[in-house]
């Protein structure tokens, strides 16, 4: 089974890692054993620097783009505010994430409204708010956009998602531009859809969005979906209608283990390639990328099982409930000893598995670990994209704190749930 790099490659390959002999393991230099005695875990953390430094080298690897965070990623406020105040704007899928991104203060011109299943109170919501752009999925939805429009007497800024048909290469429960996926209107009914826009009173067709998934290793899909997209901006002016932009959408790959990423240079240069000529204006929609590396999740050693395992086992206070992607997905995330001593004993391969009474809920089998008696801290690294945002209370388990690392020190931003509020909701009928 899998095993890790040592803790010294692991630091190394993290920007937001270092260590010191007092601290042990640091993100955006403080301590995370520090931080598991202060807030108690499990605790998700997350550095405010390493997300400026990423967001900055995005920014200038990408000029001329607009860059539209997608919330869905880690929609903490305080992630979204220090996106919101480097220029950034937002991409939302819910109405419930719009208002979050305007609580957060994010213009409203810059929110994207995408997702494939809008209700009609979200539609209103946004129309009224404000929103820069809806990226419209379907014709159905085009047309209740429309109706919902004229009522209010508010035009709506209109971008057409288009499914290229294009595989992404990714996880199968992440790919979003096949033409079996749910997303997107097919590629050749979209030139008609468009013309149908642009006729519509109250619909300002602006241009056409992409999106073929997350988690992208290479660049030729991106290339392939953003081709097949400049093909359609150039029948659909041939046609008479006119397009303004082009949303290229997220996916820029995160290597969590051994991938090797697409840089945000190499998208920038695809995106180039399809529409440098066009003069249209662009935009992004990354969300993984931007803060996957700036988080950990920092858990403490509950029990130790030694007796007639292949290998020893290490069960964690966090839990799949805590942090889903390795349950679901199957995904790898490093696990690393924090305290300085354990930094630099001699290891051997452990299990680290969560408590919840299922299966899946396994961090990591065969990690490099030291011999990590009870009460240890450990930290899964890279945890700030779909980390928190997808927590559950399953189990009854209560929400883990969150705590953001600024100048050198940890603040808590999200107090740990109450087991006592799970039930506060419930209702017992008679
Ligand atoms: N734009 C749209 C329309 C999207 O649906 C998504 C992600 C993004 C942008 C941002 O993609 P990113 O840059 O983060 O790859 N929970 C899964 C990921 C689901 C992504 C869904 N859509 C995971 O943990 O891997």
């Amino acid at each position: 089974m899998s095993t890790q790099p040592c803790a010294l490659d692991l630091i190394a390959s993290h920007q937001a890692l270092s260590r010191n002999v007092l601290d042990g393991l640091t993100l955006d230099g403080v301590g995370l054993a520090q931080i598991a005695a202060q807030f108690g875990t499990p605790t998700h953390v997350i550095g405010a620097d390493s997300l400026r430094a990423r967001a900055a080298t995005l920014r200038a690897a990408m000029p001329y783009v607009a860059i539209h965070y997608a919330v869905k990623a880690n929609d903490h406020l305080a992630i979204l505010s220090i996106l919101a105040g480097l220029g950034f704007g937002a991409d939302v899928v819910s109405g419930g994430e719009f208002s979050r991104a305007i609580a957060a203060g994010f213009a409203p011109a810059k929110i994207v409204f995408s997702g494939v299943g809008k209700t009609g109170d979200e539609l209103r919501l946004a129309l009224a708010g404000g929103c820069g752009q809806i990226n419209v999925e379907s014709a159905e939805e085009l047309e209740e956009l429309a109706l919902i429009a004229a009522s209010m007497k508010i035009t709506a800024r209109v971008a057409l998602r288009i499914n290229p048909d294009i595989d992404a290469g990714t996880h199968d429960k992440i790919s979003t531009g096949r033409a079996g996926d749910k997303f997107g209107v097919p590629h050749d009914s979209a030139a008609a859809l468009y013309a149908r826009g642009a006729a519509l009173p109250f619909i300002e067709m602006r241009g056409l969005a992409v999106h073929i998934g997350s988690q992208i290793f290479s660049v030729g899909p991106f290339q392939r979906a953003y081709d097949r997209l400049a093909g359609l901006v150039r029948t659909i002016r041939a046609a008479g209608s006119q397009v303004d932009l082009v949303d290229c959408g997220g996916g820029l790959g995160v290597a969590y283990h051994n991938e090797t990423e697409v840089l945000p240079e190499a998208c920038y240069g695809a995106i180039k390639a399809a529409f440098g000529g066009l003069g249209v204006e662009l935009a992004v929609e990354p969300g993984r990328w931007c803060v996957a590396p700036c988080g950990v999740l920092v858990a403490r050693v509950i029990r130790t099982r030694l007796e007639a395992m292949e290998q020893p086992m290490i069960v964690i206070d966090a839990a799949m409930n805590d942090f889903m992607r390795p349950a679901m997905y199957g995904s790898y995330h490093a696990i690393m000893a924090t305290s300085p001593a354990d930094l630099v004993a001699p290891v051997m391969p452990t299990d680290v598995v969560g408590p919840i009474c299922e299966s899946s809920d396994v961090f990591g089998r065969a990690r490099t670990l030291p011999a990590l008696g009870t009460g240890a801290v450990v930290a899964i690294l890279d945890t700030g994209a779909y980390g928190a945002v997808m927590r559950s209370n399953y189990n009854s388990r209560a929400d883990a704190a969150q705590v953001l690392v600024e100048n050198g020190q940890a603040k808590l931003i999200r107090a740990r749930g109450e087991v006592s509020k799970l039930w506060a909701r419930e209702i017992v009928p008679g």
